[in-house]
């Protein structure tokens, strides 16, 4: 395992590793790395020759008021997590390596698909993740890169600059990992006290009762049933007074629904999501819907 902290370095191993012939997988993060996390890495390292992780929390993406200076750091543990995963590489840079030039002048703004939930309630937020994504992607140029479901607006911001800028790496989602009580994991979750980690599982609680409703529904693509699904989300949130609700949202693809909600729990606030898919069993001739997230793990497989 080799740990780089200058971006020279950084890119003259994969640019060596890729002469040679070997596929590059990227696994992009801010560190305090999670099982979450090591499933990202572990994918990567099954799919590609050399995995390299980056560790680096991004001030470009956190607001004024926001927990940059809080943000939690542990880079001997993150070695050893990503190491025990099968990255052969961490790239863990300061920020003036990054940012040499001080306040960057050119920035990536992805139109529309930034805009609403997290775009609306963090500003400028997803114009920080876009470019850094392309920076990293840059330096490191992988063949395939992995992001967690759980920021799942993100992805979708990634996945369109990649699209749009023409870069050649493949996108790949993977999958939440929640804890056993269903609270997905996040490197924020440190921050709960006992009493507010307890009250947090209300959000996976809240995304599952928002999918039954969907589930239930014969038809699914009246706009009632989303707007009831929302409804059903936003009560279940009221119920647990620690929890303060930002958003409660369904949203619809090709081949799924996706529910989403982010919310405060005291300072540290949270997001999660869940899929429904949309499905047609033949035999019956009746459309319907699935709520389970081992669906999701199957579509990613
Ligand atoms: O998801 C994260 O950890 C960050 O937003 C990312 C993608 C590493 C960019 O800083």
């Amino acid at each position: 395992m080799q740990v780089i902290d200058r971006v020279d370095g950084f890119r003259k191993e994969l640019d060596a590793a890729r002469v040679a012939g070997r596929t590059v997988g990227l696994v992009p993060t801010m560190g305090y790395l999670h099982e979450g996390h090591a499933s990202l890495i572990r994918r990567s390292a099954a799919e590609c020759d050399v995995t390299a992780v980056t560790v680096f929390v991004n001030p470009l993406q956190f607001g004024a008021h926001e927990d940059l200076a809080s943000y939690p750091r542990d880079l001997d543990r993150d070695v050893a997590i990503a190491e025990d995963a099968g990255a052969v590489l961490v790239f863990a840079p300061a920020v003036e390596e990054m940012y040499p030039g001080g306040p960057v002048l050119t920035s990536i703004h992805v139109a529309a698909v930034s805009e609403g939930m997290e775009g609306a309630s963090r500003p400028g937020h997803f114009d920080g993740v876009a470019t850094v994504v392309a920076k990293l992607f840059a330096i490191a140029g992988p063949c395939r890169a992995y992001f967690g479901e759980k920021d799942y607006q993100q992805l979708a911001v990634v996945r369109r600059m990649a699209a749009d800028l023409s870069l050649p790496v493949d996108v790949f989602g993977c999958p939440i990992v929640r804890e056993a009580d269903g609270l997905a994991m996040s490197s924020r979750n440190v921050y709960l006290s006992p009493e507010q980690r307890a009250a947090a599982t209300v959000l996976h609680r809240a995304l599952e009762a928002g999918a039954a409703g969907l589930a239930h529904s014969t038809d699914l693509a009246h706009s009632t049933d989303l707007a009831h699904s929302s409804d059903v989300m936003a009560a279940v949130v009221a119920s647990e007074s620690l929890v303060h609700l930002d958003y409660a949202e369904v949203i619809e693809t090709d081949h799924e629904y996706r529910l989403l909600i982010a919310a405060r729990v005291g300072k540290t606030r949270l997001i999660d999501n869940l899929g429904v898919a949309k499905f047609f069993d033949a035999g019956s001739e009746a459309s319907g819907s699935i709520s389970t997230e081992s669906r999701l793990r199957r579509d990613a497989d």
